[in-house]
């Protein structure tokens, strides 16, 4: 597939991550900066009223004396003003100071470094005069430093001589007091620079786990499925880490059991093809003398037979194992299904060295099962119990139950299984006894077609055994059937 737009950066988790963490990290950064600079700001203006009125106060205090001239009649004295303490502090400090009569006529005018409007400075001063007491302002305009007014009242006794305003632009009030904005965007690159690191750090051992499976899981696509990916801490992608190895334990397991099974078919299907090809070029090459032939033409039968009965097991078992088998569930009595099971053992064996027995308890009543299926199980517990038990041994078919479960056991006095063994016993052609070749030998599927026909009812099979005492192979069914029946066929 082309890509349509070729201009389009492909970015990874990492890199998407530390962008994101980034600008979340600036964005707040200089949201608190600018709130951080209004703020001091406030406080500084605040702080400028307050020492600007004082300041105003004294100097009022000091031109109420006679020789500065503020007084009407008397000369003005415009020299000795501005070498007065108060006005010099001011001036060094950038403000403007304005003393006038109280006429409104201006005797003293001192610009400082700081831009302060005239026009509010005026209005202040006329202000002071028309009221009599101590008045300020703080003049903000659009693009510009606010300035803040201080303004007092000069009294000679009780009567108002002049008045005095002095004003600073926040600029200077910063420049002389030392306000921390830089020292606050400073300490914002900072903030900014480590940010970045820490999204950096954040990002990358976020993406680190993701990153991990993205190779495991292309690793395990080119056919290494022992693969797993480390598990760190209990978050989500622990989960995720934990779910991936048990997947991909699991297609290990299911590849492994493929070749099993592939190796089982192949070496059953050559068991019986080895004498049957033998004996058909026998006959060919007219080997076989006349007498011969009717028995020879009898193995070859059976030999067929018994490859007709492994790929019918094999069919049916893969059926079962896909749910692709349909159950047809009836009401049957346990007692019918166990003494279905004996007669056939009967029949089969020919023979009454064995004792079998049926001893099922009147709770064991009536289970909805497929009954045809559920007598192949029990035929092949029965039949295998035959097989291994010797003549004068005893075979037992018990069953019992409660409101929601039968138990159906079939028990043998014959040769038990060894423990090592036990395990494997329903596994696809697992047999303990390895010689095939006897007639009586079966294929070892009978117990894996028992276990899966029993899953599909929603029930359990198991087996407790000791050697030489012999075997117990029970089934726990749901009376009421399968919870679902979804296995069509
Ligand atoms: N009652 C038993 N006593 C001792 N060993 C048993 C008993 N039942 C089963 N086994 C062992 O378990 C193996 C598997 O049994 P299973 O019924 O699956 O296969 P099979 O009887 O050999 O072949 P099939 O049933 O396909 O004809 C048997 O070959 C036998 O070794
Ligand atoms: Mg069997």
């Amino acid at each position: 597939m082309t890509n349509r737009w070729p201009w389009r950066v492909r970015w990874s988790l990492r890199a998407k991550l530390f962008i994101a963490f980034m600008l979340l990290g600036l964005l707040v950064i200089v949201a608190t900066t600018l709130l951080g600079s209004r703020l001091l700001q406030r406080s500084a203006v605040n702080d400028a009223r307050i020492s600007l009125q004082q300041m105003a106060g004294s100097l009022a205090a000091a031109l109420a004396q006679p020789e500065y001239g503020v007084a009407p009649g008397s000369k003005v004295q415009a020299s000795a003003i501005s070498a007065l303490p108060a006005t010099t502090k001011l001036r060094e400090s950038g403000a403007t100071i304005l003393v006038a009569r109280a006429n409104g006529r201006l005797i003293y005018t001192s610009r400082g470094a700081g831009r302060v409007g005239a026009v509010a400075l005026r209005e202040l001063v006329d202000e002071v005069l028309l009221t009599g007491h101590v008045r300020q302002s703080v003049v903000s305009e659009p693009f510009r430093q606010a300035t803040v007014l201080a303004g007092a009242p000069i009294s000679n006794g009780h009567t108002l001589v002049g008045a005095v305003v002095v004003g600073r632009s926040l600029h200077a009030v910063r420049a002389a007091e030392g306000v921390p904005g830089a020292l606050l965007w400073r300490a914002a690159l900072l903030t900014m620079v480590l940010s970045i690191l820490l999204s950096l750090v954040l990002a990358s051992s976020l993406a680190r786990p993701v990153g991990e499976m993205v190779r495991a899981t292309e690793e395990i696509r080119r056919g290494n499925l022992s693969r797993r990916v480390p598990v760190r801490g209990h978050d989500e992608m622990a989960v995720l880490a934990r779910s991936f190895n048990s997947m991909a334990e699991r297609l290990e397991q299911l590849l492994h059991d493929r070749r099993a099974l592939l190796v089982g078919v192949s070496h059953e299907l050559r068991t019986p093809l080895t004498p049957i090809q033998g004996f058909v070029q026998a006959l060919a090459d007219g080997l076989v003398p006349e007498d011969e032939r009717h028995r020879t033409y009898a193995v070859i039968q059976g030999e067929v037979a018994r490859l007709r009965r492994l790929i019918d097991d094999l069919f049916e078992l893969s059926k079962l194992e896909t749910r692709q088998m349909s159950l047809r569930l009836e009401d049957v009595a346990v007692a019918e299904l166990l003494h279905a099971a004996r007669d056939r053992a009967v029949v089969v064996a020919h023979s009454e060295s064995t004792r079998m027995e049926v001893a099922c308890d009147p709770s064991a009543g009536v289970v909805r099962v497929d009954p045809d299926r559920l007598f192949q199980v029990l035929s092949n517990l029965v039949g295998n119990a035959q097989r291994f038990t010797p003549p004068g041994g005893r075979i037992t078919l018990r069953a019992s139950g409660t409101d929601h479960q039968v138990h159906m056991e079939v028990e043998d006095t014959g040769s038990g299984i060894a423990p090592e063994d036990l395990p494997r016993v329903f596994d696809r052609f697992y047999t303990v006894d390895r010689s095939r070749s006897r007639p009586a030998a079966g294929t070892g599927l009978g117990l894996a077609l028992a276990r899966e026909i029993v899953h599909v009812h929603g029930g359990e099979i198991g087996v407790r055994s000791e050697v030489g005492r012999g075997s117990v192979f029970w089934i726990d069914l749901p009376r009421q059937g399968p919870e679902s029946t979804d296995t069509t066929g």
